[in-house]
């Protein structure tokens, strides 16, 4: 059905400093109604992959696609993502 929900991410990678891969070639799938779970030591680059599915962060390579759509030109507030963020945060819509 092409109007279910899902996200893909293609060989998503991630560095801040240009340096280090805080996210390396991540392929992952997860279906409409799917409980999915990231796992893994402090650091590892959960919070970073939630904040490029959410569009607070651009990866660095690959692709995030939501129900089939690249989002990686869509700003956060139309990716229809909801975010409980970790630490406290306000986010301000920009015009
Ligand atoms: N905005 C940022 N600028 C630079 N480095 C960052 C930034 N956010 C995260 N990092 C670094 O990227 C790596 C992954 O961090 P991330 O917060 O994604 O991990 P995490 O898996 O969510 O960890 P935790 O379990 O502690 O929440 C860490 O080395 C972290 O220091
Ligand atoms: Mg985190």
């Amino acid at each position: 059905m092409g109007s279910s929900l899902h996200v893909v991410f293609r060989g998503v990678s991630k560095t801040y400093d240009g340096r280090t891969m805080v996210v390396q070639d991540l392929d992952l799938h997860v279906e409409e109604g799917e409980f999915f779970t990231l796992l893994g030591p402090s650091g590892s680059g959960k919070t970073t992959c939630l904040m490029m599915l959410a569009g607070f962060e651009a990866p660095s390579s690959g692709e995030i696609r939501l129900s089939g759509r690249s989002v990686q030109h869509l700003p956060p507030r139309k990716r229809g993502i909801g975010v409980v963020f970790q630490n406290y945060a306000l986010f301000f819509r920009s015009k």
